[in-house]
């Protein structure tokens, strides 16, 4: 059940109304990262969800979503406020203001209509929590954008409170995703391929106008090593690529590998 009380969570206050702003801000109300889909994926991943304590973390942050949405449309409410009755204002953006009537929509910020294939739903518990770890990371960095395209000193105090609770929802699905005591790189029920797992492939080589090949001091971790070359591709023999004959990778030579490390 859901009840709506009559109080934003973080009261908006807005000096001058830019529209030009409010049409940006409209990404997260109806955009990919935006509030909305937060507020769905968590949701749906909680009501389905048989773990009792994940499952109320779930429902918690997903509710608490919405209110970000209701404070999120508050804030683009006032910013497109003279797009209801000024021309000028609303050819800034025909598309909310002939369509929306310059007030909420689910649209983004360039009119595209808001979608569930935004939603990372996995329906594996540790899966959707590591889903829910990165959308909250691709709202943070939305929010800190946005918050540096304005100087309206009350849109970057109520932007600042939502960034914040992204940070804090972070935490949560973090330790949520800790507790489960499951090895990072167990994912599922099947194991992966003892010795395949574990390789590395240098697979971008050489040094020319774009960059240089080279490998981070971080491989070597977690088990991985470098391995030059997939035992599992043929050669073809004459440097070029195409497909196996026995239906597998791709095919290209050891000749094509070389290059500066
Ligand atoms: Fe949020």
């Amino acid at each position: 059940m859901y009840h709506h009380i009559k109080q934003l969570m973080y009261d908006v206050h807005v000096g001058e109304p830019d529209v030009r702003f409010g049409t940006m801000l409209l990404e997260q109300f109806g955009g990919a990262n935006g509030e909305l889909a937060a507020a769905m994926q968590y949701t749906i991943q909680g009501w389905s969800c048989d773990d009792p304590e994940r499952k109320d973390l779930l429902l918690d942050i997903g509710t608490e979503e919405i209110s970000h949405l209701e404070v999120v449309g508050a804030l683009i409410r006032m910013h497109l406020k003279p797009m209801k009755k000024n021309l000028s204002r609303a050819e800034e953006d025909p598309i909310v203001a002939v369509t929306g009537g310059g007030g909420l929509n689910l649209f983004n910020s360039v009119g595209n209509p808001w979608t569930a294939s935004y939603l990372k739903i996995a329906g594996e518990l540790d899966v959707d929590l590591r889903n829910n770890i990165a959308a909250e990371a691709r709202a943070k960095i939305t929010y800190e954008r946005l918050i540096h395209l304005t100087d309206d000193q009350g849109s970057k105090d109520a932007l600042q409170f939502l960034m914040t609770r992204e940070i804090t929802h972070m935490k949560a699905f973090s330790a949520a995703l800790d507790s489960l005591g499951k090895d990072p790189f167990s994912i599922g029920q099947l194991a992966p391929t003892p010795g395949l797992v574990n390789e590395y492939y240098n697979d971008s080589t050489g040094e020319g106008a774009i960059g240089k090949d080279g490998l981070g001091s971080w491989i070597g971790q977690n088990g991985l090593h470098v391995v030059e070359w997939p035992k599992n591709l043929e050669t073809n023999g004459n440097g070029t690529n195409g497909h196996n004959k026995n239906g597998g990778g791709l095919r290209t030579t050891k000749t094509a590998k070389t290059g500066a490390r």
